[in-house]
């Protein structure tokens, strides 16, 4: 592998790892809300961490599994990844349905984040590990992660859904793509000193 293709696959597991410390961070952080914190808030919050979420997993599930299908021979843990995306996103949808003043909306956003954290944990030390000895071209890949991953929040600000908030960015936009600053949620003390996700 010649030096700037192995820059390059470090630049992708970045990319991919960035990401993921920004949504393990975001559920640590709604874990040190006040209980009492105002519920429209902890769901306008909770709101903007699955949709980062469904982000990072439409990112891999389009350019990064396909790209480690393509390049491995034994599929197991590519499989394993894409299962436990759609377990995520089934919980995902039962947190939308859940209103945010039910005991269960709670427990259900805290188990999706110890699944989240499972998910990774697994994601960065045994796919990466596997894929890195993979033959891949990881430039061109890089690439189009980008190049995705700008689309994603290009559309992520253009489609305000049902679901996302009106209020959240205190710079007055409305629904945030991947990659774009979330402030923690309100009633934590990092609210004033640093974002979660950007
Ligand atoms: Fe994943
Ligand atoms: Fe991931």
């Amino acid at each position: 592998m010649t030096t700037r293709n192995s820059s390059t696959r470090a630049d992708v597991f970045d990319l991919l790892k960035d990401d993921h410390k920004r949504i393990k961070k975001a559920f640590r952080d709604y874990a040190k809300l006040d209980p009492d914190t105002d519920h429209e808030a902890r769901r306008q919050y909770v709101e903007q961490v699955c949709a980062h979420l469904e982000r990072h997993a439409t990112l891999e599930e389009t350019l990064f599994y396909p790209a480690a299908r393509t390049a491995l021979d034994d599929q197991g843990l590519v499989e394993e990844a894409e299962v436990e995306h759609d377990a995520a996103k089934a919980l995902i949808l039962q947190v939308r349905a859940t209103p945010p003043d039910h005991p269960r909306f709670a427990a259900l956003f805290t188990v999706l984040g110890e699944y989240v954290k499972h998910h990774v944990k697994e994601e960065e030390n045994d796919l990466f590990k596997q894929i890195s000895r993979a033959d891949i071209q990881w430039g061109e890949l890089l690439a189009d992660m980008k190049a995705r991953r700008a689309e994603l929040e290009r559309e992520g600000e253009a489609t305000p859904s049902a679901h996302t908030d009106h209020d959240l960015d205190q710079d007055g936009h409305g629904a945030r793509g991947a990659g774009t600053p979330l402030p923690p949620p309100r009633g934590t003390r990092s609210s004033q000193q640093h974002k979660v996700i950007r």
